[in-house]
């Protein structure tokens, strides 16, 4: 048996009609950035979140960029990210001509903790006197920290959000993997200052390419991201205060969405059923060395973008071997942003942040998603017990 990665034509087959009508509309209109599609996406996203106020823009990278935009970060000031994480979480701050600072993150759920923040202002940061955190080797001003809800799993956000008080900085949730989860004080992205979702088609809600949101309680963040995401012109179009980006969504990527977002409840649904039955079949593997992904903490604070284990030592030869049986598997992933090329200058080396470099050798995400029935489950199971065997 094979056993794809992905079954994105799954979800399609499903939306298909609703789909194509509202491309059609699109189309039929000739309207195509920032209009109905895209308010109507805006409005059901808020809801979806409890938060008033969500923003579309062009990808989830942009909505990391465009929530730190708006919170006035950029140079001379520096921001605390995991180092275990999808790239642009470093990528948005670096790119803003700000510092990221490197946090490890908890060995089991991979998420940053509260005690992983205060570890890193410790490690990198003096208190001055005026009570602002400086970067001791760069002084950069630390603003803010960025917590992401990794693999879908919601991060500790109550001591985190504690703790950002405590110093006096903001919380920005990367919530790119996270829609629907909810964490222990409210849904992903309704947390911290700002919450970032992705559209980018392999999410949970995926689109027809790249697209994303920012979502917010606050009301004045959300008037300058409604700004920023066009070249930062006020309402009328042609006077600019301030630099923003070309952030817009299109209105056929709104389209395909407000069509797909109906069904992302079933959907997540679904991710938890198959991830029950991997928890199931693979309990008496974790004798063989397997590592099973920690049980969430409440029902719906995992959505299970992905269903990661870890095989610490033999993770790229049973990876192999699982290949090789026709079961597709990912690691994601497999290099810390602290040991990235491009992030050299900022001085960390291998060692500095240990239990994320453990987890970039040791992590592997088995096929999960709404073509996962019974029988793929079992596929998969079947197959890495062969491949688990001695
Ligand atoms: C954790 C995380 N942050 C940010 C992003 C960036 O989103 P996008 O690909 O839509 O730019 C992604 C997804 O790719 C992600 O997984």
């Amino acid at each position: 048996v094979n056993v794809r990665f992905l079954g994105l034509d799954v979800e399609y087959r499903e939306v298909r009609d609703a789909a194509l009508a509202r491309v059609q509309d699109v189309l039929d209109g000739q309207a195509f950035v920032l209009g109905e599609q895209t308010r109507e996406l805006e409005k059901s996203i808020a809801l979806a979140v409890g938060v008033p106020h969500a923003l579309a823009c062009s990808s989830g990278s942009d909505a990391l960029a465009l929530a730190l935009m708006a919170l006035g970060i950029g140079a001379g000031d520096a921001v605390i990210v995991p180092s275990f994480t999808f790239f642009a979480t470093a990528g948005s701050v670096a790119r803003l001509g700000a510092r990221p600072a490197m946090a490890d993150v908890d060995p089991t759920t991979h998420t940053m903790t509260a005690a992983q923040l205060a570890a890193t202002v410790e490690r990198e940061f003096d208190r001055e006197a005026r009570g602002r955190w400086v970067h001791r080797h760069s002084g950069a001003e630390l603003r803010a920290a960025i917590v992401v809800h990794l693999y879908g799993r919601a991060a500790p956000m109550r001591e985190l959000a504690a703790s950002a008080d405590e110093l006096g900085i903001h919380l920005i949730e990367d919530a790119a993997q996270a829609i629907g989860a909810r964490t222990d004080s409210g849904a992903a992205g309704s947390v911290g200052k700002a919450g970032c979702l992705s559209f980018y088609p392999t999410k949970n809600l995926g689109g027809a390419g790249d697209g994303g949101m920012v979502t917010t309680r606050d009301a004045d963040v959300a008037k300058r991201l409604a700004r920023l995401r066009v070249h930062g012109a006020a309402p009328g179009g042609y006077q600019h205060e301030e630099i923003g980006i070309n952030g817009r969504m299109g209105e056929l990527q709104a389209a395909y969405l407000n069509a797909k977002l109906p069904r992302l409840q079933a959907w997540t649904e679904l991710r938890k059923t198959a991830a029950d039955g991997y928890r199931r079949e693979l309990k008496d593997l974790e004798a063989a060395g397997l590592c099973l992904p920690p049980a969430p903490a409440v029902d719906g604070s995992h959505v299970y973008h992905q269903f990661v284990v870890r095989i610490p030592r033999r993770r790229d030869s049973v990876a192999e071997r699982l290949r090789a049986d026709g079961i597709d598997c990912r690691v994601f992933y497999p290099l810390p942003l602290h040991l990235q090329p491009c992030f050299a200058s900022l001085g960390y080396h291998r060692g500095s942040l240990p239990a994320s470099e453990r987890a970039a050798g040791e992590v592997l995400a088995l096929p999960i998603g709404v073509h996962m029935g019974d029988s793929q489950i079992q596929a998969v199971c079947a197959a890495l017990r062969r491949a688990l065997a001695p």
